[in-house]
């Protein structure tokens, strides 16, 4: 098979990774990939979000399967596009990626199938807005912007002049642009959170092994929002009690919800929960591999990935055997000194043989320079993976394989794993 990933972070170099093991896989393409995927994959200079040119290419290589791993290409409607054409592809249709692509429909999809999420209005209107966490909002509450924004569309406020500011800079002078047309306001929620990434065809649904991320930028959990510092799998908070309230109260209604809105969802559905009081809760779904989650729960997993998701798009999923081992994993992810504000690009990256030794050295914002040696070219420049039988000795040797790697003003977190540590020893 001649295979096509489409994205160019760490979430798709782990897929990649793991697709390339397949010995059916005839040609790997990425576009656009990074400077880690080009030792595996032939990089496509296509933007990700280019439907039209994903399609021609595709359909002038003789591609088999297209694997579309990052949101807007899935929210623009790739996935259709490649069908018209009779190209197979892994994700979620157009109308099933609304999920992700309006927080709007998922809130109100909850609500009309009983799902548990956070109590919640929603608004189109700035003024009714504004009159709306003047009045009667409780705080702290949370506003989010309808549509995609990167990951930094939620605003938690503590105050009223917080909100009132968040609805502004959402709605007013649209920092995330159309996404902000429609707000949702939401009650705050308190617990731990756990990511679930699942497998579906519509029918049948399988959850891969559970994660924890950390998205602060600083240790403690302090600093900006980011996509992503840092992740562990399993999730200790993730109790089998919990997973089974979670596939009952869910993962399942969720499935069949989508199958009755005529919206059915095959691809990988993604839980963003907070497990409370009241029992696990929806903070978000996104209809894809989560990254860094991504980074974690693929190295623990057993199963072929290609096998799998190929019976996500043909509705085999029920003769699929999912496994993962019980192992644990820990990814720590190197960011460019800034991140996620503004931060220099081109660095010379080294020491990644070394740690390649001891983990899985997962490429993200990295290009490779006119000698082909890699320099940082984003962000999130590498995620660092490392597995062993139990979470502290994983930990322990992501840490370790990450201080191989060098380059200016390099940025991580030195405490990745230590709430779920905590958690695990019952603090
Ligand atoms: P999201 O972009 O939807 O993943 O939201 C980013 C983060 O905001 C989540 O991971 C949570 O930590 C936090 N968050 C979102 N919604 C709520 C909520 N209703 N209550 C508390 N925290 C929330
Ligand atoms: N790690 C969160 C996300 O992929 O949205």
């Amino acid at each position: 098979m001649n295979i096509l990933i489409v994205g160019g972070g760490g979430r798709e170099h782990a897929i990649a990774k793991e697709i390339i093991k397949n010995p059916a896989v005839k040609k790997l393409y990425a576009a656009p990939g990074n400077g880690g995927m080009a030792s595996i994959c032939e990089l496509v200079p296509l933007k990700a979000t280019d439907v039209g040119g994903v399609v021609r290419f595709a359909r002038e290589h003789d591609i088999d399967y297209v694997i579309v791993a990052q949101d807007d290409p899935l929210c623009l409607g790739m996935v259709d596009a490649l069908g018209d054409e009779g190209i197979a592809a892994f994700g979620p249709c157009k109308a099933a990626a609304m999920i992700e692509g309006s927080k709007v429909f998922a809130k109100d999809l909850m609500k009309r199938y009983g799902i548990p999420t956070a109590a919640y209005e929603t608004f189109d209107d700035y003024e009714a807005a504004l009159n709306y966490v003047r009045a009667s909002a409780p705080l702290p509450i949370v506003v989010k912007a309808d549509g995609l924004a990167l990951g930094k569309g939620v605003l938690i406020c503590s105050t009223r002049e917080e909100a009132e500011e968040a609805l502004k800079t959402i709605m007013l002078d649209k920092k995330f642009g159309a996404s902000g047309d429609k707000v949702v306001i939401e009650e705050f929620l308190t617990g731990p959170e756990v990511s679930v990434l699942a497998f579906t065809d519509g029918k049948t649904i399988k959850p891969m092994v559970s994660s924890m991320d950390h998205k602060r930028a600083l240790d403690g959990d302090r600093g900006l929002n980011t996509g992503g510092m840092g992740t562990i799998a399993p999730n200790p908070c993730y109790t089998p009690e919990m997973a089974e309230r979670a596939m009952k109260e869910i993962f399942l209604p969720t499935i069949d919800a989508m199958n009755r809105e005529g919206r059915s969802f095959r691809g990988c559905l993604y839980f963003g929960l907070m497990i409370t009081g009241d029992g696990p809760k929806v903070i978000e779904y996104n209809c894809r591999f989560g990254d860094p989650e991504t980074q974690v729960v693929l190295p623990l997993m057993k199963s072929d990935l290609l096998t799998v998701m190929l019976a996500t798009t043909n509705g085999t999923l029920d003769q699929t055997s999912v496994e993962f081992s019980r192992d644990a994993a820990c990814c720590v992810i190197l960011a460019s000194g800034g991140y996620p504000l503004s931060y220099q690009k081109g660095y010379e990256i080294h020491g990644l043989e070394e740690a390649e030794r001891t983990a899985n050295v997962y490429h993200a914002g990295t290009k490779l320079n006119e000698q082909g040696h890699p320099v940082t070219s984003g962000g999130r420049v590498l995620g660092v993976t490392a597995t062993a039988p139990g979470l502290e000795e994983a930990i322990e040797k992501a840490y370790r394989a990450a201080e191989k790697i060098t380059f200016t003003d390099r940025h991580m977190r030195h405490d990745i794993g230590q709430r779920a540590l905590s958690a695990l020893r019952g603090e």
